[in-house]
């Protein structure tokens, strides 16, 4: 037996001695030291030993194990020390190396251009609120008055996520959200993201941006609306800006209107950037529709209101003269570093 361990000692210490990493010296350690380690094993054998010499031998044990263990932890210490140094050298940073330069971003065109709508607006009294992405069809479409046979409504231009939740074509889903609220007055502006299933040109994008407007409350007429309105362009595009209100047809609405302002490039004589017309389409506004205001709860005999919807992206790129609405969403650096 004392031979044995001995023998184990030794042969122990030589393979602690040899091993150059520090996960090889774990399983050194496991294999003599472990559970099932052949000093365990020696321990187990005890039964073997006369009784009298148990004592002896049970020291004898006691010392191998703290011998290999002291070793163990020598030779660690000397390999962790040895990859520590490797790992500093490997790792050495030259300071005297020029410093990278860090890119400091911009805002981007639609940004720029939410911010000053949403400081016109919130000037004039409105409240900045938002509403889902990913919306019921009941906002989206039904509490617009949006008739289920409304070609809107095709799987040709709204992307359904089951049968009843879509992604929202239109920020104008957060006005019965808001009404049915119940709190009147209101008067809020909703900008956000919007979906539809269009390919991408230069006009188009499956994903674009609106900036929605409501206005209820008692004796508002569409006089209020055309203020208003009016007072936008003159902030947003000039002072002399003019607006003119065409007919149109929202189901949302009634009267409905489209809203074109005069072109601020040639002042409304007609150049390239109007088409020659003088004039340029920016939103669509109208009256609530009196069934939307029922809908949500709201007596048309006692309220009226106003709504309008900007497209965003339109906006930024009138603004900053961009023709091709592609630019807004490529990121390209060299492209948003003139804002
Ligand atoms: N939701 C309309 C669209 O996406 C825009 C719009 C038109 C919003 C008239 C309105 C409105 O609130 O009154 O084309």
């Amino acid at each position: 037996m004392r031979e044995k361990l001995e023998q184990i000692k030794l042969e122990a210490m030589k393979r602690i001695e040899a091993s150059d990493a520090l996960d090889k010296l774990k399983d050194i350690q496991v294999a003599y030291l472990g559970k099932k380690g052949e000093l365990t094993s020696v321990m187990k054998n005890m039964k073997n030993v006369a009784p009298e010499e148990r004592p002896q031998f049970g020291q004898m044990v006691n010392e191998a194990r703290t011998a290999i263990e002291n070793k163990i932890e020598e030779v660690r210490k000397t390999l962790a020390a040895a990859a520590l140094e490797k790992r500093l050298n490997d790792e050495v940073i030259d300071v005297t190396l020029p410093a990278e330069r860090s890119v400091i971003g911009h805002s981007h065109p639609n940004t720029v251009a939410l911010e000053e709508l949403e400081r016109i607006f919130v000037g004039m009294g409105y409240e900045v609120v938002e509403g889902p992405e990913i919306e019921y069809d009941y906002y989206n479409f039904e509490a617009l008055n949006i008739p289920a046979n409304h070609p809107a409504k095709d799987e040709q231009d709204t992307f359904y996520i089951t049968n009843d939740i879509l992604l929202r074509t239109q920020t104008s889903s957060v006005q019965a959200r808001i009404m049915e609220k119940g709190e009147l007055p209101i008067r809020v502006i909703a900008p956000g993201r919007v979906f539809r299933s269009d390919e991408v040109d230069a006009t188009h994008s499956p994903s674009f941006h609106q900036v929605e407007g409501l206005v209820i409350d008692k004796n508002i007429t569409f006089a209020d609306l055309k203020g208003t309105l009016a007072q936008f362009a003159k902030e947003l595009f000039g002072e002399n800006t003019k607006v003119k209100f065409r007919p149109h047809h929202f189901p949302f609405t009634e009267p409905s209107a489209e809203v074109d302002v005069s072109c601020f490039k040639c002042g409304g004589k007609g150049c390239r950037f109007c088409k020659g017309s003088g004039w340029i389409e920016i939103l669509g506004c109208g009256m609530v529709h009196p069934r939307v205001l029922k809908m949500s709860g709201i007596d048309p005999e006692k309220y009226t209101g106003f709504a309008f919807g900007i497209g965003l992206e339109r906006i930024a790129l009138l603004k900053y003269e961009i023709d091709d609405m592609r630019l807004l969403y490529e990121n390209d650096e060299r492209f948003l570093k003139q804002f």
